[in-house]
């Protein structure tokens, strides 16, 4: 079996969980990659109706599953389809990233952003950032469930 380390010739490469919202930042994630716009193979995309759907526990998931990092996207302010999921999103990344915070997971490993259908460019420069700030903050620990591993 050979590990993803290898692949990269032992280089370790961070992997990033990316939630997309489907009519803004997956437009954008899809505009960027029609345009041919370069940005890090690193992010693994999850498409869902809203921000507002995400389940902060779909956050803790990813990191306890083996995700670097996680970023989450929607529309901007004012755009979001369903008038106020983004609202809502906002509120509970703010509790959560403190939350984690308090964990000693390090706040560049959870990011949040608005990207509209029309920013390719903007989303390729985000996934470029949150690539650089987790790859800085290196592997992620695990977190492990009360009672048992996760290996
Ligand atoms: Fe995009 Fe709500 S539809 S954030």
């Amino acid at each position: 079996m050979v590990t993803e380390a290898e692949q990269n010739d032992g280089e370790w490469e961070p992997k990033i969980i990316t939630i997309l919202c489907n009519w803004c930042s997956y437009a954008g994630a899809d505009l960027a990659g029609v345009s041919r716009i370069q940005y890090p193979p690193n992010i693994r995309i999850v498409r869902v109706p809203c921000s507002g759907r995400v389940n902060p526990l779909y956050i803790i998931k990813s990191l306890q599953l083996g995700a670097d990092g996680v970023l989450v996207s929607g529309c901007h302010p004012g755009d979001c389809h369903y008038t106020s999921g983004n609202y809502y999103a906002r509120r509970r990344f703010t509790i959560l990233k403190s939350l984690l915070e308090s964990v000693g997971i390090e706040p560049g490993r959870v990011n949040f952003s608005w990207i509209s259908a029309a920013e390719g460019e903007r989303f390729a420069q985000v996934v470029s950032e949150v690539v650089e700030s987790v790859k800085t903050l290196g592997p992620a620990r695990r977190l492990v469930r009360r009672g048992g591993s996760n290996e």
